[in-house]
């Protein structure tokens, strides 16, 4: 039988430019807006488990109770982390996620994907259902992208594009701050 695979959200914040971080991996004060991070930290909330980079887990208090894929290439074979028995430890190279979503143990149910840059950028080329890009006003022209290949002439709308979705919602998370909220999905 053919193993299953989650619905796929994608969360991020980026700055003007579409960047989710500073060069060093630090996350700007610019794009730390509350009504964001009320959005985010819900949303994580309602998914069934998070996937992550080893430095993007999401934080706040619940973090530790959440069931978790984080990515890393330090492992062969899809593996329960040691150090977190709800968590799994997945290398893309080696399996699918497919795997790694059937250790967690989950039948049906939503993955949130929430970073960082090749983690998101991985997970464009398995499908998102659906992607909330948290757009600050704020600028911060130089860091991390929130895709590979985003930068000044390349904004976020021409990946989204290029992987076959469209933008299907746009809201206002926070009027004070300018911060739009776009919710993306495939054709
Ligand atoms: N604004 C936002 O929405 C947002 C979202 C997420 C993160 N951030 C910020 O961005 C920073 C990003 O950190 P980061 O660039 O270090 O990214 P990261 O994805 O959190 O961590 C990178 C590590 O994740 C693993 N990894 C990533 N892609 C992989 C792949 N395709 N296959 C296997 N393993 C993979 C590797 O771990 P190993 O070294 O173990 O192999 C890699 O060293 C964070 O510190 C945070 O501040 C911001």
């Amino acid at each position: 039988m053919a193993l299953k695979r989650p619905r796929i959200e994608g969360y991020a914040v980026i700055s003007r430019e579409g960047m989710i971080a500073r060069n060093d991996g630090s996350f700007p004060d610019e794009i730390k807006i509350e009504a964001d991070h009320k959005f985010y930290q819900d949303s994580v909330d309602r998914a069934s488990a998070v996937a992550n980079g080893r430095h993007s887990a999401e934080g706040g208090p619940k973090e530790k109770t959440r069931r978790r894929i984080i990515l890393t290439r330090r492992v062969q074979r899809v593996m329960v982390d040691p150090n977190n028995a709800l968590a799994v430890l997945w290398n893309p190279g080696t399996a699918p996620l497919e795997e790694a979503w059937q250790r967690l143990g989950i039948e049906d149910g939503t993955l949130a994907v929430v970073g960082g840059t090749d983690v998101f950028g991985l997970f464009l080329n398995i499908g998102y259902d659906a992607f909330f890009l948290t757009r600050a006003e704020a600028s911060v022209p130089r860091g991390r992208p929130v895709f590979p290949g985003v930068g000044k002439d390349v904004p976020p709308s021409e990946i989204f594009t290029k992987h076959g979705m469209v933008l299907r919602d746009t809201r206002t998370l926070d009027a004070a701050t300018n911060t739009v909220l776009e919710e993306w999905g495939p054709k």
